[in-house]
């Protein structure tokens, strides 16, 4: 009986003594041999180790080897760099050695056909794409087309705001991403774009990229490293041609149908494929070199950008902070009026830092697109053989603790001090000062980089711009996991976008005496309009400002047709009510009166006329149960002022006796001998305690402001003296005017207050429909007493109400 462990243990021993025969006897002729490093197996090298993680096996052994070590992976020998140094001195310095591709014979022989700039050997025929290729990509180029880059970061923002139903709705932010990089590479390749999500080109266009990614891992086809394989019809194999099919079908029908629209002499705009129909000869490209150049655009263009803003996108909720940082360099620098362009990226060094750290963290390229040196080369006694593939392993790269200390955390302030452009950057002549290696090095770097940074810069200054990315507790992100084997992008994933500029005006113009009541998952808004009553619901405050509307009445009555104010959605045993102030169709104001409509189950049903509430002039009427008891209180003539009114709501449309609680006899509430005025109520109750916010002095001043009543404590609302009164409460302030007619709301978890009020950027004030709406949150002093705050400037970002 044969010893079968004796046997194994022989078999292996010759093997790994062929194998190391075979790497001691690769020399110079000097004697130097190749670099060191991990031996493997015999036949399949390093294969089984660098299945899963590869970038982080090659970390291990470049801990273990040193910053050149090398590996076999079947008969192919890799040459691993890990160190800025040696990858200038290899890949830039002495670029005419380590130019040139593997024909890897999945990507460069089966997809590519020996095509496209990207796998192409480092010969005339790469020289003459990569020529074509730059005159599209270099500065000018892109510089020309900024304009599209801009469109489509902003459409990719809009399209997320509306899907996520301004903030109401959890999403995933990948194929928005995709489908604005494929849109710059359509625009820029075809002259064409796509209108959404759900057009078939994405979906078509987002799953050839990713097969390719899929097929192609610099490291991960063992047949591209074992002759024999490549004989078999294996599977991948199978994939490979399909994909290529896939390419020069889609891509090329393109310029076919590119090439038919220029016979027949319609006009087609500017592209990559135009020029190469028009060069076509004198260049000598046949079809398959035109669709495989357009292919390595919409491949290399595509999942890589895109790959970027999501990562960007699945790691920032995790960093409040870091947004919050950014949003207020965006608020000083570039403001609310405007979105950030490619001329603010020098102004923004912290969000322009945020970027290059995404990038560190997560290139989607950790092994680069590998080089090969093209002839013998001897480099500080180390032999890298003709023929040896040169990689660049940038995850120890971007990983170096002396270069990045604490590599693993995410922190933007490492890059703080660094305004270069990547682009500038890759050309430092200190190659330990370039930013990072995600573009690669040498002739072969990335030609795109500067259209990569341009719609990086735009997509993602632009959500920081206009979002709070928020995690979603019940729902974490993997980040450590990911799709792809050459480029990588994170596996799939869903956040909230919260729109970060509650803060600018909800309704503008005619955002006047504003109310917004919170049921049903709705936010709805009403406003005064003067000729009708309309109501504007959405998911989120934000989301008012371009609702829902609709308009819920309008009355041919000439008693109550005209000068309709301040309307008030109010629910009373399970109905919905609106209380309005009308007038006569004469426009004389001292007719105005207060009435209600009566509508259903929910504020967005419709309304029918109910009643009058009061007979003498009258007006802001709102309704509020103090107590148990409902009450009515409204703006009154009373001692020949203008004050406050209060009576019991007998019905939803009958009141009983009138108790004035309020007359403007402060100088705040008459200012400069403007006419004294108390309007506007709106009741406010917490913790037992009860009070009335109004609004006082004239509203066409500036001092157009809000006091308050507090409820003495026990006290019978309708009795004289019951209230007592402090103000002003809320004025005038970081530019807006006359700040007035206020109401109030709960946040949809219940937990906070929100002052929802109106008011001017003319600063003498104004009583006109230019009025807009805004909503601050309320805060509370610790007597329990409502602090509103100072009326926050149109350019600050708020956060929206809890539990949004
Ligand atoms: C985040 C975005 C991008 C990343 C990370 C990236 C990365 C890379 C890398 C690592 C290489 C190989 C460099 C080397 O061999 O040393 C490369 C090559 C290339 N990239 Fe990009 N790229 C990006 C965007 C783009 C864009 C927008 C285009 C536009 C068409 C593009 C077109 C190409 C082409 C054509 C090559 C082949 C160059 C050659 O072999 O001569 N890339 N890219």
């Amino acid at each position: 009986m044969p010893n079968w462990t004796t046997l194994l243990v022989t078999f292996i021993c010759v093997l790994l003594g062929i194998t190391f025969r075979f790497r001691s006897r690769v020399t110079d002729r000097f004697g130097n041999g190749v670099p060191r490093g991990p031996w493997g197996f015999p036949i399949f090298g390093v294969f089984p180790f660098l299945t899963h993680y590869p970038e982080l096996t090659l970390d291990r052994w470049a801990r273990r080897y040193g910053p050149l070590y090398s590996i076999y992976l079947g008969n192919q020998l890799f040459t691993i760099v890990s160190d800025p140094g040696i990858a200038k001195d290899l890949m830039v310095t002495n670029g005419a050695v380590f130019s040139d591709r593997k024909e890897m014979f999945i990507k460069s022989q089966t997809v590519f056909a020996g095509r496209g700039i990207t796998a192409t050997r480092y010969n005339d025929r790469w020289r003459k794409h990569r020529r074509i290729a730059t005159m599209w990509l270099n500065q000018n180029a892109v510089q020309r087309y900024t304009n599209v880059l801009d469109f489509e970061a902003t459409d990719m923002l809009k399209a997320l705001y509306v899907d996520c139903r301004g903030g109401a709705l959890p999403i995933n932010p990948q194929a928005y991403a995709g489908r604005c990089s494929l849109n710059n590479m359509l625009t820029i390749t075809f002259g064409i774009r796509t209108d959404s999500i759900h057009h078939p080109m994405v979906k078509r266009a987002l799953r050839l990229s990713r097969e390719f990614m899929n097929c192609t891992g610099p490291m991960s086809n063992l047949v591209d490293f074992i002759p024999l394989l490549q004989k078999l019809p294996t599977p991948l194999l199978k994939r490979g041609k399909q994909l290529h099919n896939d390419l020069v079908e889609t891509y090329g029908g393109l310029i076919h149908d590119i090439d038919r629209k220029l016979r027949s002499g319609e006009k087609v705009d500017d592209c990559l494929a135009k020029t190469m129909l028009y060069i076509r000869e004198e260049e000598e490209l046949d079809h398959v070199d035109m669709a495989i150049l357009a292919s390595a655009f919409m491949i290399g263009g595509v999942e890589t950008t895109a790959s970027i803003m999501q990562w960007f996108s699945a790691l920032i909720p995790a960093y409040p902070h870091i947004q919050k940082k950014a949003q207020e360099e965006l608020d000083r620098v570039v403001g609310r009026h405007r979105l950030p362009i490619i001329e603010d990226e020098a102004s923004l060094p912290y969000c322009h830092a945020i970027i290059k750290e995404v990038e560190r963290c997560h290139n989607p390229f950790w092994l680069g697109t590998p080089h090969v040196a093209s002839e013998d080369f001897t480099y500080q006694n180390q032999f890298i053989p003709k023929g040896t593939v040169v990689v660049l392993n940038t995850w120890t790269m971007h990983h170096d603790p002396h270069r990045h200390p604490r590599p693993d955390d995410f922190d933007p302030d490492r890059y703080i001090n660094d305004p270069l452009l990547s682009s500038t950057s890759s050309n430092l002549s200190d190659p330990y000062e370039r930013d990072h290696w995600m573009f690669g090095a040498g002739r072969r770097i990335c030609p795109g980089m500067i259209v990569a940074e341009r719609e990086i810069w735009l997509t993602i200054s632009r959500m920081l711009w206009g979002f709070d990315m928020i995690q979603i507790p019940e729902k974490p992100i993997d980040l450590k996991e990911y799709d792809g084997l050459s480029g990588r992008s994170p596996v799939p994933f869903e956040i909230r976008l919260r729109p970060s500029y509650i803060h600018k005006p909800l309704k503008n113009p005619n955002g006047s005496d504003p109310l917004i009541v919170y049921d049903g998952g709705y936010y709805y808004l009403t406003t005064t309009t003067w000729t009708d009553i309309q109501i504007t619901r959405a998911k989120t405050p934000n989301g008012l400002k371009d609702g829902e509307r609709k308009t819920v009445w309008k009355d041919s009555n000439s008693n109550r047709c005209c000068q309709v104010w301040a309307p008030e959605i109010h629910k009373l045993d399970g109905t919905w009510y609106i209380y309005y102030t009308a007038g006569r169709s004469d426009g004389d104001l001292g007719y105005q009166r207060s009435f209600v409509l009566k509508g259903g189950a929910t504020p967005w049903d419709s309304y029918s006329y109910l009643g009058q509430l009061t007979s003498d002039w009258g007006i802001d009427g709102t309704v509020a149960t103090i107590n148990s008891i409902r009450y009515f209180i409204w703006s009154c003539q009373d001692q020949g002022m203008q004050s406050l009114c209060m009576a019991t709501l007998t019905s939803p449309s009958t009141i009983g006796p009138v108790h004035p609680i309020s007359h403007p006899t402060n100088s705040w509430e008459r200012e400069e001998g403007e006419l004294p005025v108390n309007e506007g109520p709106a009741v406010l109750q917490r913790n037992g305690k009860v009070f009335i916010a109004f609004s006082a002095s004239f509203c066409w001043t500036d001092h157009y402001q809000l006091g308050l009543l507090t409820l003495g404590s026990g006290k019978d609302p309708l009795s004289s003296g019951a209230w007592s009164k402090s103000g002003p409460v809320f004025s005038t302030a970081n530019g807006n005017y006359g700040t007035g007619h206020n109401g109030f709301f709960m946040s949809p978890d219940g937990k906070e207050y929100w002052n929802v009020y109106h008011a001017t950027s003319n600063s003498n004030g104004a009583c006109d429909g230019n009025r807009y709406t805004m909503a601050s949150k309320v805060n509370w002093n610790s007597d329990g007493t409502p602090n509103f705050g100072t009326a926050p400037a149109l350019s600050a970002t708020l956060t929206g109400p809890s539990g949004e």
